[in-house]
């Protein structure tokens, strides 16, 4: 089994590929991990529960091939309107994710056949009083998502988010929402958090699934691009303003909120993100479609560059205060 509180070392770099509906597959967990960092998809990504069984072999598989043992990650959608969510389950426990992360709806049910495996899990909370209730349910992390984040977003500052959980949990913590620099990334870890969740940052790449045109929106947009709203899928969410305006919505007078439902992957819900393009305020981190392996290695020297920098202030301001140079 993994220990969340090592899952950091394990990586070059304390990053987590974010799971993303209609995006990451087999290709980008697999070019995640073999980058050094945790990739991940969630389970709707692949149409079928068959599907999910082969994608679920095809990436153990590859990983085993080419040696590479960073972790990875499946995400489950454990809110009860999910209706693949005990079929999905099924196929988590015959291959054994090293990780599983719960998202919408409560981890309680899954997080012992998970350990009896050997796997952790970590509970997608967008505010203290989820983190509590899954924290109780002895789940091994809990990934913070904030404001600004892409898809299902948060709603509180990880500067407040972060702080508040640290007072009642010394576990791992993830965070995430626009996080796509890795100056963010060590900043994150500054404010107490162990691994930066990132998703936005890598929609424009080739280990993509969406369509170009998607891309090239995250790469040409800003955070004046990106307009949240309850109207698409009854959830709180980031979607890029020229989607929803080609989708036939007003994103500055967008409707009241959608009925919750997450019934079908491959029905209404399939169709909403497939016609509006979810992405978190952090869109202008990214200026050109890359390879994962491009982008990791960006936010490895932009990290390394930041840390030495802050090191070299904190040298500087260490110096006894000259006070008659101040007279
Ligand atoms: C296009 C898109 C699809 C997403 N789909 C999912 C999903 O299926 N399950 C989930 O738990 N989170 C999903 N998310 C949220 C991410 O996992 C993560 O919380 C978020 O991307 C972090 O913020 P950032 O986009 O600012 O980096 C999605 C995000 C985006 C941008």
């Amino acid at each position: 089994m993994i220990l969340a509180s090592s899952l950091a070392e394990k990586l070059t770099l304390p990053v987590m590929q974010a799971p993303m509906f209609l995006i990451s597959g087999p290709d980008m967990v697999v070019n995640a991990c073999r980058a050094g960092i945790i990739g991940s998809f969630p389970t709707q990504n692949a149409r079928t529960p068959e599907i999910l069984d082969q994608w679920l072999s095809e990436i153990s598989n590859r990983l085993a091939q080419q040696q590479i043992s960073t972790p990875w990650a499946v995400n489950l959608i454990t809110h009860p309107t999910y209706a693949r969510g005990k079929d999905d389950f099924e196929m988590i426990l015959k291959h054994k994710p090293p990780i599983v992360i719960t998202a919408l709806g409560s981890p309680a049910a899954l997080v012992e056949e998970v350990h009896n495996y050997g796997g952790i899990v970590l509970a997608d909370v967008i505010n203290p009083s989820y983190a509590k209730k899954a924290a109780a349910a002895k789940v091994d992390g809990l990934v913070l998502v904030s404001t600004g984040a892409g898809g299902h977003t948060g709603y509180l500052s990880p500067f407040v988010f972060v702080q508040e959980i640290r007072k009642f949990w010394q576990g791992l913590i993830v965070l995430g929402g626009g996080i796509g620099s890795g100056k963010a990334v060590l900043a994150a870890q500054a404010m107490g958090a162990d691994i930066a969740y990132l998703g936005t940052r890598f929609i424009p790449t080739h280990e993509s699934l969406c369509q170009t045109e998607y891309k090239q929106m995250v790469v040409d947009s800003c955070s004046d691009d990106v307009v949240v709203s309850d109207a698409i899928t009854g959830v709180k969410a980031n979607w890029l303003r020229q989607s929803l305006i080609n989708g036939g919505y007003n994103p500055d007078k967008m409707p009241s909120a959608a009925n919750i439902n997450f019934a079908s992957a491959a029905g209404a819900e399939n169709k909403r993100w497939k016609d509006i393009w979810a992405a978190g305020q952090g869109v202008a981190s990214s200026t050109e479609i890359q390879t994962i392996s491009e982008i990791v290695a960006t936010l490895s020297e932009e990290y390394q560059s930041s840390l030495t920098n802050l090191l070299d202030k904190q040298k500087h301001s260490a110096q006894p205060l000259n006070t008659e140079e101040l007279q």
